[in-house]
């Protein structure tokens, strides 16, 4: 399956699913990183807005000791405070990065946006360089849009 069409459709199931919203995370997560062949790290990050901080929640991939990130930190850390989507092409020519992996090369973050407060994100790391394009970004945007209507 490689159909950003048949991607968005299986995942807007999954969202709609009698799940609990940890379990859908987690879904998407290992549909995503099974079906996508570049997204080779699927993450959800859930936000502490009190404190400006970001925490790991389901994933995808290796485990990353980046559980715990502050808002303006890393590309997660800036996408939260930005409330705008980060697409990077290349990693390594970015100051303002936390590596997980010395083989992503690219990465895109994309923050779920609840009544104009960011209250968690999806970020996707690849080993190919400029693995994401405009598809994929209309796609993760659509789930983080979905997935806010079930965040309390
Ligand atoms: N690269 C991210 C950190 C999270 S890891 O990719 C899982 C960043 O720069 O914020």
């Amino acid at each position: 399956m490689s159909n950003l069409k048949d991607i968005w459709l299986q995942c807007e199931t999954i969202i709609h699913s009698p799940l609990t919203l940890k379990e859908k995370m987690q879904a998407i997560c290992n549909f995503l990183g099974s079906q996508m062949p570049a997204y080779d790290w699927v993450g959800f990050y859930l936000s502490d807005v009190k404190n400006k901080k970001l925490h790991l929640g389901p994933f995808y991939g290796k485990p990353t000791e980046h559980t715990s990130i502050l808002y303006g930190m890393g590309i997660c850390g800036q996408a939260a405070e930005a409330q705008k989507t980060f697409l990077i092409d290349d990693v390594t020519v970015e100051k303002n990065y936390i590596a997980c992996s010395i083989h992503v090369k690219s990465e895109i973050v994309v923050p779920i946006i609840k009544n104009q407060v960011v209250v968690g994100q999806i970020d996707i790391d690849s080993h190919t360089p400029a693995a994401f394009k405009e598809g994929d970004k209309q796609l993760l945007e659509l789930i983080c849009q979905e997935i806010a209507t079930y965040i309390e």
